[in-house]
């Protein structure tokens, strides 16, 4: 199947490296989001990914980024679209709700990826008409600069489905690892393990929150420490997904720590608020 269009629901962290990856490689966007304020705001993070990205990486790339997204809050924008990657909060009540409103949008032929970091996609596909057409995309953060992703097979997803995915993929410089649909895959089922328990170590006041990193980086070769990893990514997308790993898997090995609700309750969600286990500019 032919891929031109290609629908990104959700501006937030995910959604806006999602829209600027795909848009690079020359792919039309529509970009859709409930809140025209944060579509405004996607739409100058997005161009300051551009420039950082065409600075340091010298990108040969003469595609202008932002004349390739349109930007909207009508989600029956998706029906022109191809292929739709649907990136809202990490909540199943929420992504369940869409799913049901997408319905009486999506083209026959379009193919639906899920970026989630541990929503069953067997479940979020019944609410659709063609599950077979639909597959998980756990995309890293930062979009740009992760090219490998977990690509999830839910229970009706067919090899057809897998295959035109992993080709558009590779349309971006990027390579998907096949795995099955099993709340948090991989990354996260092990993941999140070890930031909560990071967060347990710092409430029990082990150790400092940039020692608890060093010791990763430095003993373990890791890029980044946990806590660092948990302001990267969020720390109120890390609740909301232990928190559907805890439901999923009826295991309190998932439970939340206490410190890491505080701090969600108390708006320190990392990066993206400026203040999480750091402080940022
Ligand atoms: P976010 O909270 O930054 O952004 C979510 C966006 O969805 C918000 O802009 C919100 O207004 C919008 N939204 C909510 N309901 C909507 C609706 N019905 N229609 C359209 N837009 C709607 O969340 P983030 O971090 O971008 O995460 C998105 C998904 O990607 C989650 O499922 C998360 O688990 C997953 N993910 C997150 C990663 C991360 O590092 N943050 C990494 C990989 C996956």
């Amino acid at each position: 199947m032919t891929i031109k269009n290609i629908a990104v629901i959700g501006a937030g962290v995910m959604g806006q490296g999602v829209a600027y990856q795909f848009a690079k490689y020359d792919y039309n966007i529509t970009l859709v989001d409930i809140s025209a304020e944060i579509l405004d705001a996607a739409g100058k993070n997005i161009r300051n990914i551009e420039r950082l990205d065409k600075l340091l990486h010298k990108s040969a790339s003469t595609v202008k980024v932002s004349d390739k997204i349109t930007f909207t809050t009508e989600l029956s924008a998706i029906g022109s679209a191809d292929f739709i990657i649907e990136n809202i909060r990490e909540n199943i009540a929420l992504k369940e709700a869409l799913y049901r409103e997408m319905k009486a949008y999506i083209a026959g032929h379009a193919l639906l990826a899920v970026n989630t970091s541990a929503v069953s996609i067997t479940r979020l596909a019944s609410f659709l008409k063609h599950p077979a057409q639909v597959m998980g995309i756990h995309f890293m953060n930062p979009v740009h600069l992760k090219p490998t992703v977990e690509v999830i097979r839910g229970y009706h997803t067919t090899a057809d489905t897998i295959a035109a995915t992993q080709a558009l993929l590779q349309s971006v410089a990027m390579t998907g690892v096949v795995v099955n649909d099993l709340p948090g895959f991989i990354s996260n089922r092990v993941l999140m393990l070890t930031v909560n328990e990071a967060v347990f170590a710092l409430q029990d006041q082990v150790a400092q929150v940039a020692d608890i990193d060093k010791i990763f980086r430095e003993c373990f070769g890791h890029k980044m420490g946990p806590l660092e990893t948990a302001d990267l990514i969020g720390l109120d997308t890390i609740l909301y997904t232990l928190e559907v790993l805890l439901e999923s898997y009826n295991d309190t090995k998932f439970r939340p720590a206490p410190l890491l609700k505080k701090m969600v309750d108390a708006g320190l969600h990392g990066r993206k608020t400026n203040e999480g286990f750091y402080k940022y500019n």
